[in-house]
């Protein structure tokens, strides 16, 4: 794993997007795995003036969502189909028939986990997955104790996650849906490359334990620490809590990997 620290929220996300940008320079067909949430807004935002002020092409590149709420059709504006739409898809050239979320309507939701598992697979797994961290420490809609090894499935979620999620339909609690389809931890865990984004003081507790405490079903997060090749952007605010900052600030310093980044 790998940690970098971007002075603020604006620079976190537009290293986030230079390097989904350049996943797709070079591989043009790529398979992005794509999160939802307010982190991910500039990052998006930022992709999307590099589409049309730089030519940043999607037009062959496939994308496979984290997470659908169940029960949302995807005409309404909470669903994550919606903010797809609206934060990237609608803005750029991709094919709406290359992006995919999981089916939160489905009357067989054991069937549609399993379908979109398989779409994963037959469309050569994902080259480059996206991540936010919830305040439970959830990845994708993966709340404590589920299994590091769990697969697509439909979880229920906890209350505290509730709450937060709720200022995303008005702060009305009673409006968010209990249950999701998510991505499992083991499936986030195949993709060949992982980039996680965080901002803001909020996240600085649950990065701490994620990314520095041990490996636990109780934060799944944490399990990004088995894959080897994952990187973490945070701003300053969100990497509050952690001990090694300077080691951090001295790799994106000194790693030659980093020189095009840091002007
Ligand atoms: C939701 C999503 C997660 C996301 C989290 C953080 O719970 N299921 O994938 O990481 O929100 O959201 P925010 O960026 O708004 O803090």
């Amino acid at each position: 794993m790998e940690v970098i620290l971007r002075p603020d929220a604006e620079a976190a996300a537009k290293l986030a997007a230079k390097l989904v940008a350049r996943q797709l320079r070079r591989k043009p067909d790529s398979v992005l795995g794509l999160a939802t949430g307010r982190t991910m807004e500039r990052l998006y935002a930022e992709l999307v003036r590099m589409h049309r002020e730089e030519g940043l092409d999607f037009s062959l590149c496939r994308t496979f969502n984290l997470d659908e709420y169940i029960g949302l059709p995807v005409t309404d504006p909470h669903s994550y189909r919606h903010y797809m739409n609206e934060q990237l898809f609608r803005r750029v050239n991709i094919d709406l028939r290359n992006t995919h979320l999981p089916d939160g309507m489905a009357t067989d939701l054991g069937a549609e986990c399993e379908r979109y598992e398989e779409l994963i697979r037959s469309t050569g797994g994902i080259d480059l997955q996206l991540l936010g961290i919830g305040e439970s420490g959830h990845i994708g809609f993966n709340e404590p104790l589920s299994s590091l090894r769990s697969r697509t499935r439909d979880k229920s979620l906890m209350p505290e996650t509730l709450a937060v999620n709720s200022a995303l339909f008005g702060g009305d609690v009673e409006q968010v849906p209990h249950r999701a389809i998510t991505m499992g931890v083991g499936t986030i865990l195949d993709a060949r490359f992982i980039l996680l984004l965080a901002t803001g003081p909020r996240k600085a507790v649950i990065l701490a334990k994620a990314l520095e405490g041990p490996v636990t079903s109780m934060v799944t997060a944490s399990a990004l620490q088995l894959h080897p090749a994952c990187r973490v952007i945070l701003d300053e605010a969100a990497a509050s809590g952690l001990q090694e900052k300077s080691y951090y600030r001295w790799i994106f310093e000194n790693e030659p990997e980093w020189a095009p980044y840091r002007g």
